[in-house]
């Protein structure tokens, strides 16, 4: 394998919209990437949550090499390829589902949840019937429309006027209880648990009321569980820890081992109104990206690596209490399975900082809250070692 020794300078070609450390990754094998200078980092982000496996898989390799082989990367939605049609199968064995749209991206796949909610919603109540509720602390994505759904002050200010008909309401039952009573909400969407917004874990009695009064007025629960499904909590679906089936459903991340996928899931009932030429893709769904999806799809619905998750996911939280317990920096540890919030009284970039030094990779939910999201296959021994270099840094 090629190592490179020196890195390569970084361009100011690229829109400066994230700020990056200056090491350049060059290679990466199970849970670890390495710089160019051959330096290692045990990897607590995985591309945000994407690298469910990790890198170098050897299931994805081989995947990706027979995608390969029939030589066709695409071909478009107007014409049939089997990979769509085998995951597609399968997602409607495992889910509640019985359709399935697929997007390149999780924001993608949220605008078109909102979308086939307003098509329904439509259907059902005529035109007043469009509105969608989204939640304080929620995180749907930067595209016009999902950017109207998340609560941050800072995203959306520079871009207003921001898309219509979507709000934002409190974490409230009694107050939603209120809006919707409303004849214009046709859906509400939701994070089981909120991944951008500091890791917060919906309360079991919020969750399960809002799905009661949902159902109850007739309005579509969404539930993204971009960041938070796919296995990330030891259940294939978050919310099955929940015990409440949504009206629609949006993934992404993990979903083709880093390859652009997303797709919202939904019932018939809720996607009959959605007609030819409703909503559209050129990419989504294609062979190459849909084969690698299949090989993650039998790898993050495996009872045994859902197990490993929850038996792991257990020893996290016992670590990471404990040290909340031993450390005065620590304000609060919250989460599920394999995602993490630690809020912390030292700004988190410094402690971002001391573990890259020590060559560990974490990230933040907020200037106080780091995220732990590590791969799914990470050993007991490498979480340890990871949460030994995290225990330092905090101080
Ligand atoms: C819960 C949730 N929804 C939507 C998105 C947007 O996904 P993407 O960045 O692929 O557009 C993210 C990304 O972090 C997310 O965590």
């Amino acid at each position: 394998m090629a190592t490179h020794t020196t890195s390569t300078p970084q361009t100011d070609a690229l829109l400066g919209v994230y700020k990056k450390p200056p090491m350049e990754f060059v290679r990466g094998a199970g849970v670890h990437l390495y710089d160019a200078d051959g330096k290692s980092y045990l990897d607590f982000v995985a591309g945000i949550a994407v690298n469910a496996l990790g890198y170098g898989d050897a299931g994805v390799d081989a995947a990706m090499r027979e995608a390969m082989a029939t030589g066709i990367l695409h071909t478009s939605n107007l014409y049939r390829t089997s990979p769509g049609e085998q995951l597609a199968d399968k997602l409607v064995a495992r889910t509640f589902a019985d359709r399935v749209f697929y997007s390149n991206s999780g924001a993608e796949a949220n605008e078109g949840a909102f979308k086939i909610a307003r098509r329904w919603g439509r259907s059902m109540g005529g035109t007043a019937k469009h509105e969608i509720v989204s939640l304080r602390g929620a995180f749907h994505g930067r595209l016009m429309g999902t950017l109207a759904a998340t609560d941050r002050p800072s995203y959306r200010a520079p871009f207003r006027p921001l898309a219509g008909g979507i709000s934002i309401m409190e974490r409230d039952l009694d107050e939603l209880a209120v809006k919707l009573s409303s004849e214009t909400v046709a859906a509400v969407i939701a994070e089981p648990i909120q991944g951008e917004g500091g890791v917060r874990v919906l309360d079991t009695a919020f969750l399960q009321g809002l799905r009661a009064l949902t159902q109850e007025r007739n309005i579509a629960l969404i539930l993204d569980e971009i960041q938070c499904g796919y296995g990330r909590t030891g259940t294939f679906m978050a919310h099955e820890h929940w015990g409440i089936t949504p009206d629609i459903l949006t993934v992404a991340k993990p979903m083709a081992a880093g390859l652009p996928m997303g797709a919202v899931l939904t019932t018939k009932a809720i996607a009959e109104p959605m007609q030819p030429g409703d909503h559209g893709t050129t990419f989504g769904g294609g062979p190459f990206v849909a084969a690698v999806g299949n090989h993650v799809f039998d790898r993050l619905s495996d009872p045994a690596l859902l197990a490993h998750v929850t038996e792991q996911g257990k020893f996290i939280s016992a670590r990471l209490h404990g040290i909340a317990e031993q450390s005065s920096k620590v304000r609060a540890v919250r989460g599920m399975g394999f995602m993490w919030g630690v809020d912390v009284v030292d700004p988190a970039k410094d402690i971002i900082g001391r573990c890259m030094e020590a060559g560990m990779l974490v990230c933040s939910a907020g200037e106080h809250t780091l995220r732990l999201l590590p791969p799914l296959v990470m050993t007991r021994d490498e979480l340890e070692r990871g949460l030994q270099i995290l225990e330092l840094a905090i101080g």
